[in-house]
């Protein structure tokens, strides 16, 4: 596999976009080929087994279009599916479960962590599995956020309704005298603001996505994938449904032009 080839990145919708960001800030060299399954969001409230088959599918795809690593930037996938799709595949595939559980891990003073996501990663306890492997004293609480992705979804990062519900989700993590948060799910770095101004300024809170971009980084310096260009932009993005407003959201999160949008029918992979 060539140096040069691509980087897979895919998410349930625009939420992975975040982890691109980082990754395109850490990494700049590489090109990245991401691929939203915005017809089929959102991922959280599906069975293991409808996820494993998406991001099978997904895999599919984006090994056909030649990429020499594939980051699932979606928690839900990465809790639910990645296992089982890396063991049939033999290129580099990492998530960011994993990297996030990491960073709480070393961030926490006083020992107690919450972690928000979607109904399928926080009943899945992959968190607290991961979290209590580094240091089994440490204490992880999770909760479920359905209603959040559709709230980023539909735009709504700073509303009256999403301030309410973010209040409602993380009123029992902090009775629990968190002093870490882990934003478990890639679409809530989008909420960071308004989370911000709900749990107030005490706690910290952990965003996956720079810790998964640093891994990304070492897992391509072991395998001898690291692209030598300084800056490319070669990217290219796809997703299940609606091109136009996902190309019109990626514009404003990520450093780069994002030139062309492509609608694809994932159900044929
Ligand atoms: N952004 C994804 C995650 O990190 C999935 C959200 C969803 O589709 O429910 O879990």
């Amino acid at each position: 596999m060539s140096s040069k080839a691509p980087i897979g990145v895919f998410d349930s919708g625009i939420g992975g976009l975040t982890v691109v960001k980082e990754i395109m800030n850490q990494i700049p060299g590489e090109s990245i080929i991401y691929f939203g399954d915005t017809a089929r969001v959102p991922y959280g409230s599906k069975s293991q087994e409808t996820i494993i088959t998406y991001t099978r599918q997904i895999v599919r795809f984006l090994k056909g279009k030649g990429v020499k690593a594939i980051v699932v930037a979606c928690n839900t996938a990465s809790a639910l599916a990645l296992e089982t799709v890396k063991a049939e595949n033999e290129l580099p595939m990492i998530g960011v479960v994993k990297p996030g559980a990491k960073v709480a891990a070393n961030t926490t003073s006083n020992g107690r962590i919450g972690v928000i996501g979607t109904e399928g990663t926080i009943h899945s306890g992959i968190y607290k599995d991961y979290v209590k492997k580094i240091d089994s004293r440490i204490e992880v609480y999770g909760k479920a956020c359905p209603l959040l992705v559709p709230l980023v979804e539909e735009g709504l990062l700073d509303d009256p309704v999403t301030r309410e519900m973010v209040r409602r989700y993380t009123k029992d993590l902090l009775d629990q005298n968190i002093d870490t948060l882990v934003l478990g799910c890639t679409h809530y770095p989008l909420l960071r603001k308004t989370i911000r101004k709900v749990v107030g300024d005490e706690i910290e809170l952990v965003n996956p996505a720079y810790e998964t971009a640093r891994s990304l980084k070492e897992v391509l310096i072991n395998n001898k994938l690291e692209n030598d260009e300084l800056i490319n932009e070669n990217h290219k993005f796809y997703v299940s449904d609606g091109a136009e407003k996902f190309k019109r959201f990626a514009k404003t999160i990520l450093p780069c032009e994002v030139i062309e949008t492509k609608d694809v029918n994932i159900e044929n992979y």
